[in-house]
């Protein structure tokens, strides 16, 4: 099982990009929120222009599990992890894991001191385990539905002088 990584190109990964974010929601998003909650939530991807502006400004990596398509992250400024999202059939293989560990070591690679995520309740046990501290409990209005998630904090350790 090898996982890789490239960046998102777009437009032309945005497809691939919104199905994921799609399935990924309302399947292993079932345990944790109500259907109501969990439309509103995948709703973000309705719209794959208003998504595509979402994350242009970002930096965008897509996992691959065995060469197939299997996740991706998106890194908000240097500083946020804005999206996590792994497909459903590739779910427990650590592969959101690999995903935050990459964009870790890019947001350190482009200077940042702390990295911040609002985490989902699935997503906030994987953010811990990898060092992020629990700041805050927000909810979020999503159209008229309120969601739950939790803001979570790391600092980062500072590339060694002269560039890793
Ligand atoms: C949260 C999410 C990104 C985790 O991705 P993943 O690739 O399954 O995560 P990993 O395989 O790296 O697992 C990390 C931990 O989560 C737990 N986990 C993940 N999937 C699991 C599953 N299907 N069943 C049980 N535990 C699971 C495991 O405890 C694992 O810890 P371990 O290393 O001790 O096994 C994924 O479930 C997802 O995309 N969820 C829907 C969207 C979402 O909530 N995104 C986050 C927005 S911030």
């Amino acid at each position: 099982m090898t996982i890789t990584f490239r960046p998102a190109l777009l437009p032309r990964d945005l497809p691939l990009l919104a199905d994921m974010f799609v399935a990924s929601v309302m399947e292993l998003g079932a345990d944790d929120y109500g259907e109501e909650e969990l439309a509103a939530w995948a709703s973000a991807a309705e719209d794959e222009e208003a998504f595509g502006q979402r994350l242009k400004p970002m930096l965008t990596l897509i996992a691959f599990l065995d060469g197939e398509p299997a996740g991706f992250v998106s890194l908000k400024g240097n500083s946020a992890v804005d999206m996590l999202y792994v497909a459903p059939d590739r779910a427990g293989q650590g592969v959101g894991t690999a995903l935050v560990k990459a964009i870790e070591a890019l947001a350190v690679g482009r200077g940042a001191k702390m990295l911040s995520a609002d985490a989902s309740d699935m997503a906030k046990p994987l953010f811990e385990k990898l060092g992020f501290v629990a700041q805050r409990r927000n909810t979020v209005d999503l159209g008229g539905v309120w969601l739950a998630n939790t803001t979570l904090t790391k600092k980062l350790a500072e590339l060694p002088a002269g560039g890793a």
